[in-house]
C-alpha cells in the first residue's frame, strides 16, 4: 500500500488547541474488521473533511487497485494504512484518531481488531466516555459485542451506542433494526449506563453517519455523528482527592529534589498536607513545577515535579495522596480481571502486577466467580482462558497504594504481566482491599534461619528435582540424601508421589491442579530452607513459572535446580510404575510427556544425563558442585 498518512498527534496538536473551547469526547470503537470498523471511522475522517488532500489522492489511486468496493473510496485502506501509536508500557496498539466538527473535537480510539480485540479494547475503553458497539446487520448482536459491553462497562464508559452497520445489505429494513434494537435495549438494561442508542447506518455508503438517508426516513433518532455531538458527556469536574504516583525522583544538584509524576482524581496544592501512602510519612507541598512555571495548584491530568517542605525518603513507585484521605494500602485485593492471553490463567502461578507506577510479583490466590457474558450469570472456574472475565483475589508480594476503580481510574487498574514472555496478559480493576490481609502481621522471631542452620552445622539449600515420571529424580534424591546424612547433614525430601497421599492428596494432573502442587511444596520447601535444613525436591513441576516461584522464594545461592534429563524413550521403557503403558493405552489421561506438557529448564544449575550411569554417581556429581559452590565443606575438610 502506498499511502503514507503522516496523521500524527503532533501534527493536531495546534489544531485541537485551536479547538480548545470547544468539548471533547473520547470515543472507542468496538467489532471486527468484518463488522466495518475501519470502514466507519474512515468516513468520520472523510466526511469531517480531515483527510489530508493527498493522502486522499492517494486513497483514491489506491482504491481503484485493489478494488473491493468498486468504483467507490475505500475507506478502510485510509485507516488500516494508519500507523498505529503504542500505548505507553503497555505493549497493546491503540491508535489515537482527532477530528471535530463545530459543535464539539473528538478523540477516537482504534483498536486493530483482530483475534485478540478484547486486550486491545481494554486498552483504548479506559479512557473512553463512549463506546460505539459495531454490529453487522446481517449477523446481529454476537457473544463478542455483549462482552464488549460488559467490559465497556467494567471500565466505567458511561454511554453505548449500538450501530447497526450494513444496514444497505438488509435492504434497509425497518424490521431488522428493530429486532436488534429490541434484543440491544433488554441486555443493556442489566448494565448502568447514562444511555445506550441503537442506530442504523451503512459506513461504506454514508447512510445516516454524518448525512441523513432518504433510505431511512423511516429513522426518526439522530445519525451517529449528530449523537456524537450532543450526548452529555462532559467528564464531571473530579474533585476526588489527588493522588501522585511517583514515576521518578528528580535529583539534577544537591540543591534540588522532586518528585515527578501526573497528578490524578483531584487537584494537588501547594501548602497541601501530605502522606507517602506506603511509609506513611508526611510533609507539606512546597512548590508545583512545570514545564511552564511554577503553579498554584496542578489539576488531574497534569504532568508535575512536587518540591516538598521535609526531606522524606520516597521513591519510584510511591504515591503521594492527601493526610486526610489516604488510599488504600495492602498486599491483597479483590478485582476483575479481564484475560487477554491464550495462555490460561492458573491461581497460583506467579505473574508481574503493574499498579500505580509500581510492580510487584502477584499471583491471583482463587476466582470467586466466572462471567458468562451471554447471560451474565456467574460461574465456577478453576482457569481463565483468552477472553475469559472473572472476579478474583489477587494476592502481591508486596502492599501497594490503590483505590477503587469506581474512585480512581489510574490508581485503581492494573495490568499482570507474563514472566517468561514479558506479554500483558490481563487488565484487573481493582474492587476492594482484602481487610484479612492488614489484619495479618508478621510475627518477629528472634531465632533465624541462620542460627537454625549452624546449629546444624550446615548451609541451608534447596535442591530441586524435576524431570518426567520414571527419569529417576526421586531415586537420586534418595541416593543424594544418604551421601549427606552420612556427612551428618540434616535434610529432607519432599517427594511429589508421597506429598499426593497426604498435603495435596485433592489435587489432580490437570494445568491448574499441577500449578497449585508446586506453588504448596514450593511454600513448604521454603519453611523447610528457613529451618536450616539441605531440602531436596523431587517432584516432575513440569512447567518454567512454578520452578521460578519456588526459585524465587529462597535465597540466591540457595536455589539448585537440577533437571534429571532422561529421554522420554528412556522413561517409557523403564516404565518402573507401569503408567506410561497405561498412559498410551489410554487408560490415564493429562500424563507428562504424552498429552501433558513438559517446559525443560533453560538454565538449569544441574543438569545430569542418567543413561548408563548409576544414581550414586550421580549424587556424587551433585555433591562435587555443592562442595565447588561452598555449599558443603569440601570431602577432606569434612573427614578432619
Ligand atoms: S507434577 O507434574 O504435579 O509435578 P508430581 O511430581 O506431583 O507431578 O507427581 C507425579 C507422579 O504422579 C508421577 O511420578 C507418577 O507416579 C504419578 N502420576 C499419576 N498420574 C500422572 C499423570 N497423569 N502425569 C504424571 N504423573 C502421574
Amino acid at each position: 500500500m502506498n499511502i503514507n498518512p503522516d496523521i500524527k498527534a503532533e501534527d493536531f496538536a495546534e489544531y485541537i488547541s485551536s479547538q480548545e473551547d470547544k468539548g471533547l469526547l473520547r470515543f472507542l470503537t468496538c467489532g471486527s474488521v468484518d463488522d466495518g470498523k475501519s470502514t466507519l471511522i474512515g468516513r468520520l475522517l472523510y466526511d469531517t473533511k480531515l483527510i489530508f488532500e493527498d493522502q486522499l489522492s492517494a486513497l483514491e489511486r489506491d482504491s481503484k487497485r485493489h478494488g473491493t468496493v468498486g468504483e467507490e473510496m475505500d475507506l478502510a485502506l485510509l485507516v488500516d494504512g494508519l500507523e498505529a501509536e503504542r500505548e505507553q508500557g503497555i505493549t497493546i496498539d491503540v491508535a489515537y484518531r482527532f477530528f471535530a466538527t463545530d459543535k464539539r473535537k473528538f478523540i477516537v480510539a482504534d483498536t486493530p481488531g483482530h483475534e485478540q480485540y478484547t486486550r486491545n479494547m481494554a486498552t483504548g475503553a479506559s479512557t473512553a466516555d463512549l463506546a460505539v458497539l459495531l454490529v453487522d446487520a446481517r449477523k446481529g448482536i454476537l457473544t463478542q459485542t455483549k462482552r464488549h459491553a460488559f467490559i465497556a462497562s467494567l471500565l466505567g464508559v458511561r454511554h453505548v451506542v449500538l450501530a447497526l452497520n450494513k444496514i444497505d445489505l438488509v435492504d434497509y429494513s425497518q424490521e431488522r433494526f428493530e429486532e436488534v434494537r429490541a434484543e440491544f435495549d433488554q441486555f443493556a438494561e442489566s448494565f448502568d449506563f447514562d444511555s445506550a442508542v441503537a442506530i442504523p447506518l451503512s459506513a461504506r455508503f454514508g447512510d445516516n453517519v454524518t448525512q441523513r438517508s432518504d433510505k431511512l426516513s423511516w429513522f426518526n433518532g439522530p445519525t451517529l455523528l449528530e449523537h456524537l455531538e450532543t450526548v452529555e458527556a462532559e467528564k464531571a469536574v473530579e474533585g476526588g482527592p489527588f493522588r501522585l504516583p511517583v514515576q521518578w525522583v528528580n535529583r539534577p544538584n544537591l540543591n534540588f529534589r522532586g518528585f515527578s509524576g501526573t497528578v490524578t482524581g483531584g487537584p494537588m496544592r501547594v501548602g497541601d498536607e501530605i502522606v507517602v501512602a506506603n511509609s506513611g510519612k508526611t510533609t507539606v507541598v512546597d512548590k508545583l513545577v512545570t514545564m511552564d512555571g511554577e503553579l498554584s495548584e496542578a489539576p488531574s491530568g497534569q504532568a508535575v515535579t512536587v518540591t516538598l517542605k521535609d526531606e522524606i525518603d520516597i521513591s519510584r513507585g510511591d504515591v503521594l495522596a492527601p493526610v486526610n484521605n489516604r488510599p488504600d494500602v495492602s498486599d491483597q485485593f479483590a478485582s476483575h480481571v479481564i484475560w487477554m492471553s491464550e495462555q490460561p490463567m492458573y491461581p497460583g502461578r506467579p505473574y508481574l502486577l503493574k499498579i500505580a507506577g509500581r510492580t510487584v510479583s502477584a499471583q491471583v490466590t482463587e476466582i470467586k466467580h466466572k462471567i458468562d457474558v451471554n447471560t451474565f450469570k456467574h460461574l465456577a472456574g478453576k482457569q481463565l482462558e483468552l477472553n475469559e472475565i472473572a472476579f478474583c483475589n489477587v494476592a502481591l508480594s508486596h502492599p501497594v497504594a490503590f483505590d477503587p476503580y469506581e474512585a480512581n481510574k489510574e490508581t485503581g487498574s492494573f495490568i499482570l504481566i507474563d514472566r517468561m514472555s514479558n506479554e500483558t496478559v490481563a487488565a484487573g480493576m481493582v474492587w476492594f482491599g482484602l481487610r484479612r490481609a492488614t489484619n495479618v502481621h508478621r510475627q518477629a522471631l528472634d531465632i533465624n534461619k541462620a542460627e537454625r542452620a549452624s546449629l546444624k552445622n550446615q548451609r541451608p539449600a534447596l535442591l530441586w528435582f524435576t524431570g518426567l515420571s520414571g527419569s529417576g529424580k526421586s531415586t537420586i534424591a534418595n541416593a543424594l540424601e544418604l551421601k549427606l546424612s552420612e556427612r551428618a547433614k540434616h535434610t529432607y525430601v519432599l517427594d511429589g508421589d508421597n506429598i499426593r497421599h497426604g498435603l495435596n492428596k485433592d489435587l489432580g494432573f490437570t494445568e491448574a491442579d499441577r500449578v497449585e502442587n508446586i506453588r504448596r511444596v514450593a511454600e513448604t520447601a521454603k519453611l523447610f530452607v528457613d529451618a536450616g535444613l539441605i531440602t531436596l525436591v523431587s517432584f516432575i513441576s513440569p512447567f518454567r513459572s512454578e520452578r521460578q516461584l519456588a526459585r524465587s522464594l529462597v535465597e540466591a545461592g540457595e536455589f539448585y535446580e537440577i533437571h534429571v534429563d532422561t529421554p522420554l524413550e528412556d522413561c517409557a521403557k523403564r516404565d518402573p510404575k507401569g503408567l506410561y503403558a497405561k498412559a498410551k493405552a489410554g487408560e490415564i489421561q493429562n500424563f507428562t510427556g504424552i498429552d501433558s506438557p513438559y517446559e525443560a529448564p533453560e538454565n538449569p544449575e544441574i543438569r545430569v544425563s542418567t543413561v548408563g550411569r548409576t544414581p550414586e554417581d550421580i549424587a556424587d556429581e551433585i555433591i562435587d558442585r555443592l562442595e565447588e559452590d561452598g555449599v558443603l565443606e569440601r570431602a577432606l575438610e569434612w573427614h578432619i
